[in-house]
């Protein structure tokens, strides 16, 4: 059995009543549906005149003869009815029992596709739930090296992939199978001979059918895959528009988007082809048994006489009525490979091993009482080390201040402080406790973050910066604002902290923006700030205001700053300069100039600027 079949099992196990329901509504519905052509007969015996007279009525003689008994309590209703009023209400009688066999046929197919339908959408709500949960909780690195659209594509469309094609499988398994099964063997008792010569066409028609569903599953991967980079390619272009535009790039991202979508044309041509295939083919093949079976039956009824005619026209509707269901496998079988495809896709994803995670026993930490040491650390992301034997200690209340060129290694310690990712070697550690010991969510409830670019989302101002402390009044909102020197504007929008700001904050500037960042870490009050150029993307005008509240967040809290400006770190207590991931200088401003080094070159270089 197919490997990802067996994991979705164990979805299933909340529906399993409803698998049940299922199962019994789909029997219920097979053996109706083949009792309903069998009323077929009675009927056109009534209207061939052809009626066995039955005067007395039978006795039961348990199930073994349950069949013949019923056949004979009817035909033996229809002669007491045709004797006393005539062929009229013998016919009338039996058309009540067509529509009412008919009539419970279709209500146990309803019921049993009530009860497949709640399995279905259930276990798609499980799934998409379990995939969410998943790509949140999976490291900042596992996205470094993976396309986002690629992720949504597998969160929102395979995940709808394995619900639509795949759980047919269920129905599969028992409705139609089921309704063959109980046709076969009413035909079998109609007509041995005939039904052996049915038996044989089944094979054939199933190798044929399983020659063109080959390779379809690769082909659907691939498909799938394709439109993971299509959304991507819509992803970024919608992310990048602005620069896409100023470019003049639109023509590249249309060539990139239009050679995708061409593959995407080609390979879903070609699948659907195949799953085109699949209905025609059968219908050919199962009417080609019928015409076969109408020359060899009416050479029985005909010629040997060892076959009635209403009994030939039933079993002629049998084996037609064989054909749907025998279609309905063949079309679904590559449906479920489609589904197979996507499952695996899906699984890819919940599979993928989170190494950034609390260890059991995880110490929990709510308080920050003396010292961050990160102690002889060394750290690659790819190839090279991006820190090598890396030291610093940050006492409680101290600003210690980041300073180096671009790509020394600044912005990884934030990384590694917040364990988006894990040191190599060498241990970082909060009053003496590795932080990989303690709960990931007590680490970073104890660490506030404010980057480079804000990231806002498309909701009210209230909301973005209660993110950290979902329960927090509008004053305290307001009490934030003003701290991150931000509620002088936020006041004159005109739905003051409840105004929406648009997607990531597009509705206000870069200063503004950031101060809202820095309301939100405000709000969340945390013991130690890390800023990571938290004012370099700003104009100075801005980058005062910012500053401005950058210092009162930075009152009485231990803080690691990055800066690119020198000129906003100088009152640090220590300054660590890096190159290339290795310390240079350390010191405060005053030694570090004193020292006439790289510090001292880099101000100088700065100021002359
Ligand atoms: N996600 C990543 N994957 C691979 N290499 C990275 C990643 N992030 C940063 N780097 C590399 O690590 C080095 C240090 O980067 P970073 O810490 O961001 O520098 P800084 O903040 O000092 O400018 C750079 O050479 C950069 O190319
Ligand atoms: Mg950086």
């Amino acid at each position: 059995m197919d490997k990802n079949l067996i994991k979705l099992f164990p979805y299933t196990k909340p529906y399993q009543s409803h698998i049940v329901w299922n199962v019994i509504f789909n029997i219920l519905y097979a053996l109706f549906s083949t009792i309903s052509m069998l009323t077929l007969l009675p009927m056109l015996e009534v209207l061939f005149g052809k009626t066995k007279i039955i005067e007395k009525a039978p006795v039961y003689e348990g199930i073994g003869s349950m069949m013949r008994f019923g056949k004979e309590y009817l035909y033996y209703q229809i002669s007491e009815l045709t004797k006393d009023s005539g062929p009229q209400f013998a016919l009338l009688l039996v058309v009540v029992l067509v529509i009412s066999t008919f009539l419970l046929k279709n209500l146990f197919n309803y019921l049993a596709s009530y009860h497949i339908m709640h399995l279905k959408n259930g276990v798609l709500r499980d799934l998409r739930k379990k995939m969410f949960d998943k790509i949140i909780e999976l490291p900042i690195s596992y996205y470094s090296e993976k396309r986002k659209g690629d992720v949504m594509a597998r969160m929102l469309g395979d995940v709808n992939e394995v619900q639509n094609s795949f759980f047919s499988i269920l129905e599969l398994v028992v409705k139609e199978p089921l309704t063959i099964v109980f046709a076969l063997v009413t035909m079998f008792v109609i007509s041995a001979k005939l039904t052996f010569f049915v038996l044989i066409f089944i094979p054939i028609s199933g190798f044929i059918i399983s020659k063109i569903g080959k390779n379809l599953k690769a082909k659907s991967l691939k498909a799938q895959g394709e439109s993971g980079f299509l959304i991507s390619i819509v992803e970024e272009s919608l992310g990048g528009l602005k620069v896409v535009k100023s470019y003049n790039a639109e023509t590249t991202f249309k060539n990139r988007f239009n050679d995708s979508i061409n593959r995407l044309l080609k390979l879903s041509n070609s699948i659907g082809n195949k799953n085109n295939l699949a209905s025609p083919l059968s219908e050919f093949m199962g009417i080609t048994t019928i015409a076969t079976l109408l020359w060899y039956g009416g050479n029985l009824v005909l010629v040997d006489k060892t076959l009635d005619g209403s009994a030939f026209i039933v079993y002629l509707t049998l084996a037609y009525n064989i054909l749907t269901p025998a279609k309905a496998i063949s079309k679904a079988s590559y449906a479920v490979k489609n589904g197979l495809a996507a499952a695996q896709r899906v699984f890819e994803v919940l599979e993928v091993e989170n190494e950034i995670t609390s260890k059991a026993n995880a110490l929990e930490k709510s308080t920050f009482n003396s010292e961050i040491s990160i102690k002889n650390i060394n750290f690659k992301y790819e190839e090279d080390y991006v820190l090598k034997n890396f030291s610093i200690e940050v006492k409680k209340g101290q600003t210690v201040a980041l300073v180096g060129q671009s790509g020394s290694g600044k912005s990884t310690i934030a990384n590694l402080l917040t364990r988006f990712y894990d040191v190599n070697e060498g241990t970082i550690a909060i009053d003496s406790v590795n932080i990989k010991d303690l709960n990931l969510q007590s680490l970073r409830g104890l660490m506030g973050l404010v980057t480079q670019d804000s990231i806002l989302f498309n909701d009210t101002i209230k909301a973005n910066i209660a993110l950290g402390k979902l329960d927090a009044t509008d004053d305290e909102i307001i009490e934030a604002l003003k701290i991150a020197n931000a509620y002088e504007f936020v006041k004159n929008l005109p739905q003051g902290i409840y105004t929406n700001i648009g997607d990531s904050g597009n509705k206000l500037s870069g200063g503004q923006k950031q101060r809202l960042s820095i309301a939100r870490a405000v709000l969340k009050n945390p013991p130690i700030m890390i800023l990571d150029e938290a004012t370099s993307a700003l104009d100075t005008e801005s980058e005062k205001f910012v500053q401005v509240a950058l210092e009162n967040m930075m009152q009485n809290r231990t803080s690691i700053v990055i800066a690119h400006r020198l000129s906003t770190i100088q009152k640090a207590d220590k300054i660590v300069v890096m190159q290339k991931g290795e310390i240079v200088e350390q010191g405060t401003h005053e030694e570090l100039i004193a020292l006439n080094g790289t510090y001292n070159k880099l101000v100088m270089m700065q100021s002359l600027e």
